[in-house]
């Protein structure tokens, strides 16, 4: 497998979203997810994404046991900092809570949560801790001032931010190196382009593209909302209503067009595309599925054309539907 940097650090060019293994996209099964991880091992992909949100901590249980005498094998991300709103108690209130969350930047509620982390874990360390959420209420240089003692008490290794904005990611450097900035990146969500990525390309920071599959939509493989059980969060965003998944159709045909000249899948076209846009970035598609896994992994062989990367380009400004529901928009930093 091809290696990039994240910070001094080489690992694998395509990493390993594990949030789908225990949270917001249906049930699955532990021993399938089990190997998956163990697979990615084998194969070299090495740069796993984990949160303690994720299952409520679930995920970060699970990846203790394949984590177990592989510790030094893998670059560990986790994440802190958004928490489920325990405030919504009304049946209608629980089932919206599926995407109701708060957030919480504070330092006594980082402080509280990191060894919680480790010890779902299993580990003494982290590789790279972000703040999941920036937190309106309390001040960055605050939550990274806290993040930034834990590195010095040898409980992280490098900083991250997800969905910052270019101001925020200014401010957090003053007080601690950034490695790396998590956000929605793809080729049906683009925001990032404009202010924050020539950012860091300037601080040295990787770009860690999430939901670099459009959630799965630019596989090809949801084809109407029926598609996703009826636990999934999907359900409720925009982008996944029947009439924003057949208005977006015109994407997934370019990339299934494209696909086909090179033989590849439409999912692996989709990280081609990501892998062309920066030097350091590094997508992190998730899977519950060996096969999917060792297509996405492969997807850092192909180079693509200008031809095919300006066609693809092109529908840039053409995308049908808001990227999160009213309610998780408002806990993007803008
Ligand atoms: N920082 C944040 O706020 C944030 C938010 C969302 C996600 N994330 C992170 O980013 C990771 C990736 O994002 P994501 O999982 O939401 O979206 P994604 O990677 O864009 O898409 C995942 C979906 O695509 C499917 N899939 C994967 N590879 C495929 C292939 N080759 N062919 C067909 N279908 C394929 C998966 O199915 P199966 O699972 O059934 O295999 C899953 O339904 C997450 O796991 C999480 O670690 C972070």
């Amino acid at each position: 497998m091809k290696q990039r940097l994240l910070g001094t650090t080489k690992v694998g060019s395509i990493g390993l979203g594990c949030m789908g293994m225990s949270h917001a996209y249906g049930t699955s099964n532990e021993q399938e997810n089990l190997s998956v991880l163990n697979c990615a091992l084998e194969m070299g992909c090495n740069f796993w994404d984990t949160a303690d949100f994720y299952g409520e901590g679930e995920n970060e249980k699970l990846l203790s046991k394949a984590l177990k005498g592989n510790r030094e094998e893998v670059f560990l991300c986790t994440k802190v900092g958004n928490v489920f709103d325990r405030t919504l108690t009304s049946h209608q209130d629980q089932v919206q809570k599926q995407v109701d969350w708060i957030v919480d930047g504070s330092p006594d509620y980082i402080n509280k949560c990191i060894d919680k982390s480790l010890q779902r874990l299993g580990v003494d360390y982290i590789d790279l801790y972000y703040l999941h959420r920036v937190d309106p209420l309390i001040p960055v240089e605050e939550s990274i001032g806290a993040m930034a003692d834990l590195v010095k008490r040898g409980k992280v290794r490098y900083l991250g931010l997800s969905e910052a904005s270019a101001d925020t990611i200014r401010r957090a450097v003053a007080v601690h190196p950034i490695t790396a900035l998590q956000s929605e990146y793809s080729l049906w969500t683009r925001d990032i382009e404009d202010r924050v990525i020539p950012l860091c390309r300037e601080l040295g920071i990787t770009i860690v593209p999430f939901a670099p599959l459009g959630r799965g939509y630019l596989t090809g493989k949801i084809t109407k909302k029926n598609d996703l059980a009826q636990d999934d969060w999907r359900r409720k965003f925009p982008r996944f209503q029947d009439d924003n998944i057949e208005k977006n159709k015109k994407i997934v045909k370019a990339l299934e067009e494209i696909s086909a000249l090179y033989k590849v899948t439409p999912a692996q076209i989709a990280l081609a595309w990501l892998l062309e846009q920066e030097e350091h970035l590094i997508p992190i598609p998730g899977t519950r599925h060996i096969k999917y896994l060792e297509e996405n992994l492969s997807a850092s062989q192909i180079s693509l054309s200008e031809e095919n990367l300006s066609i693809l380009n092109a529908y840039k400004n053409e995308i049908a539907g808001e990227r999160f529901p009213i309610n998780m928009s408002k806990l993007v930093d803008r």
